[in-house]
């Protein structure tokens, strides 16, 4: 591979709050993982402690070569109840964004990363009327402690993926349905609303989500830049390579149309868009069609595709005309060979659009550690770096150091370079 890489190019590994710090109680995740029917297999509890960690993950991180990292501030810490801001929980992540900068790395910070304040989900969550104004005033409260320290911000974290779950008959159920299933009548019981109302960021394909959505991000947007023009800002969505085969056409048009193309044509005017492709859905006549037999499957049991990437890449760049940065991609296997060789193939894809001359800013893998992995629980290994849960303790893979490598490899080779 020559190095097509551009000088500034973003080369990372990404992380969530929820995902890595642990106890983030105030949640509404945290309170959908205890609930009884939960659609979590397993409570996230401490995760892996990155909440008093995050200083030898981020000099780990740096040591293997790394230049960016990205991670997410969790509203519910910084706002835990509604308009009560916490300045010890701003503080903690200027703490973290000082160690990235005293590490050399860009921060690129996720201000929304599917976990929300239960006080949100309590007033209309996702569909709420207030949603996108009380979301663009965290942002201005985040911005005016930590602004000057970010690298590079995203809005909202794949606000598309609910419909590509409701393409695999995941949730999607319309609001005066959602009493009838078991875990949404649960919470809305002890929220003390009526169920209709319960909306939470990853599991509502609503025509009033979308809308909600689009709003919060344009209003953080206006926010964001208020206090920092010249800091990139955009949102990063779920885009797989979508598919069909024969008899799958329709369906596979209307989902790339609600999951991929609406929020790219939705992006256009942002400064980039964040694209996260795992790898490729194929859809049948009957919709969502398995892996076909004998093809190698991750974890979730899903076809291993890293060529799914380039895909998308050359999709989000045609469609929304401008910068894409790679904001997620990786692999849930327990074979780190595979790993490695899908990272490979990837990366191999960032370059090849980079010779074509579309603009990618960026690749940052998912994720530096094995972590929790939302309704699958820890099940699922997509980390760069293992983590044993009893000791805490950190091993980094051989894709990792691989990974790593290339990236100081080609970072020096960038600063080498004539102007
Ligand atoms: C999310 C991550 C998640 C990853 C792997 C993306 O949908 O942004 O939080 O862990 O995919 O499933």
């Amino acid at each position: 591979m020559t190095n097509q890489f551009p000088q500034d190019f973003l080369w990372g590994v990404a992380t969530a709050g929820h995902q890595v710090e642990g106890n983030n109680v105030n949640s509404d995740t945290w309170f959908l993982e205890q609930l009884p029917g939960s659609m979590f297999s397993e409570p996230s509890g401490d995760a892996v402690d990155h909440y008093h960690r995050y200083r030898e993950d981020i000099a780990l991180i740096a040591e293997l070569g790394f230049t960016s990292y990205r991670f997410s501030l969790e509203w519910a810490r910084i706002e835990p109840a509604e308009g009560q801001f916490s300045v010890a929980a701003l503080d903690h992540y200027k703490r973290v964004l000082e160690a990235c900068v005293e590490h050399g790395l860009t921060p690129v910070v996720t201000f929304h990363h599917f976990a929300s304040p239960l006080w949100l989900l309590q007033s209309g969550g996702w569909e709420g009327a207030r949603t996108a104004e009380l979301f663009a005033r965290y942002c201005d409260r985040a911005m005016t402690h930590l602004g000057h320290l970010i690298g590079v911000a995203c809005t909202l974290n794949e606000p598309n993926l609910p419909w590509l779950l409701e393409s695999f008959g995941i949730g999607g159920e319309a609001p005066e349905n959602r009493g009838s299933v078991p875990v949404w009548a649960a919470a809305a019981e002890r929220l003390g609303v009526d169920p209709s109302s319960v909306a939470p960021f990853q599991f509502c394909s609503t025509e009033a989500g979308f809308a909600v959505k689009l709003a919060s991000h344009q209003a953080a947007t206006a926010v964001i830049k208020a206090h920092r023009p010249d800091l990139r800002v955009g949102w990063t969505l779920a885009n797989s390579d979508i598919q069909s085969i024969p008899g799958g056409e329709a369906i596979a048009d209307k989902v790339r149309r609600d999951v991929n193309e609406r929020f790219l044509e939705a992006s256009r005017g942002d400064d980039f868009v964040g694209i996260q492709t795992y790898g490729r859905t194929v859809y049948g006549p009957e919709g969502h069609a398995p892996a076909p037999d004998g093809v190698e499957t991750n974890q979730m049991g899903e076809e291993i595709y890293p060529q799914g990437l380039e895909a998308t890449i050359r999709e989000a760049a045609r469609i929304a005309g401008i910068p894409v940065i790679v904001t997620e991609n990786g692999l849930a296997t327990e074979d780190d060979t595979q790993r490695l060789a899908y990272l490979q193939t990837a990366v191999e894809g960032v370059a090849s659009c980079l010779a074509d001359g579309i603009e990618v800013g960026g690749y940052i893998a998912w994720t530096a550690f094995d972590n929790y992995e939302w309704v699958f629980g820890y099940r699922p290994k997509f980390g760069l770096i293992a983590v044993d849960r009893t000791t805490q303790e950190r091993t980094p893979k051989e894709s990792a150091h691989w990974l790593g490598s290339f990236a100081r490899e080609h970072a020096a080779s960038q600063v080498a370079q004539p102007a």
